[in-house]
């Protein structure tokens, strides 16, 4: 499998020949560096809440893309109601087959809401298997007892969890999550985009690194292979 991360909580997967592109926020995001918003590629949208810096350009890019939009009912409906086709409704339960594998939601303890105050229902993660690998994107979540479920439902190769605090987990809290859900690799994302999320990268690598996790950190632009 293959990440890129793009900035704040904005990356794609690549597994199993498809990409999947999560929460798009490129315009006004501080920390994706150029790039060419409507040459972005994916063949899946998973959105994990409507809060702004998840969905600032998701209409914009699910247009552009065509892909197939995965998101909470309310999400789906608002985004039907503007005009995107490729819809798919999730909520907590059960795995759902896609071309690629199956994805289940997964509880994310946090909000979510439209820019315009609207509800978004509620705030999901997604836990994918796949026949190309296993992986968790947490969305914005704190830490929560219910990460404890998903290794019943896969033994991940990675999982991506938000570490900058304030409005998510921190670094130590994502340690507490990644003995949660068994498993040991790490991408962090939503940390250092603005001054309220600021981390110490280096103190949360060690910290990782003395627990023996590994913390992967990519720099915007930059793809890693998983
Ligand atoms: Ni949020
Ligand atoms: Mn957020």
């Amino acid at each position: 499998m293959k990440l890129t991360f793009y900035g704040h909580a904005t990356y794609s997967v690549e597994v199993n020949g498809k990409t999947f592109l999560f929460d798009p926020f490129f315009t006004g995001n501080p920390s994706v560096k150029n790039v060419d918003i409507d040459s972005i590629k994916a063949d899946y949208l998973f959105i994990t809440h409507g809060h702004g810096d998840h969905t600032g350009d998701l209409l914009r890019v699910a247009k552009k893309t065509g892909a197939q939009c995965v998101a909470s009912a309310e999400i789906a409906g608002w985004l039907s109601k503007n005009g995107v086709e490729r819809v798919h409704p999730l909520n907590h339960g059960g795995p759902k087959g896609f071309d690629f594998g199956k994805v289940r939601a997964v509880n994310a303890v946090h909000s979510s809401s439209f820019s315009d105050g609207s509800y978004a229902g509620n705030p999901l993660g997604f836990v994918f298997t796949t026949p190309g690998g296993n992986f968790y994107a947490a969305g914005d979540t704190a830490l929560t007892m219910d990460m404890q479920l998903i290794p019943l439902w896969a033994k991940l190769e990675f999982a991506v969890l938000p570490i900058g605090g304030n409005y998510t987990m921190d670094p130590g809290d994502a340690i507490h999550a990644s003995d949660f859900i068994k498993c040991n690799r790490i991408v962090g994302v939503h940390y250092n985009t603005w001054p309220i999320i600021a981390i110490d990268t280096d103190k949360a690598k060690a910290d990782f690194k003395a627990a023996g996790k590994e913390l992967l950190l990519p720099k915007p632009g930059e793809t890693i292979t998983l």
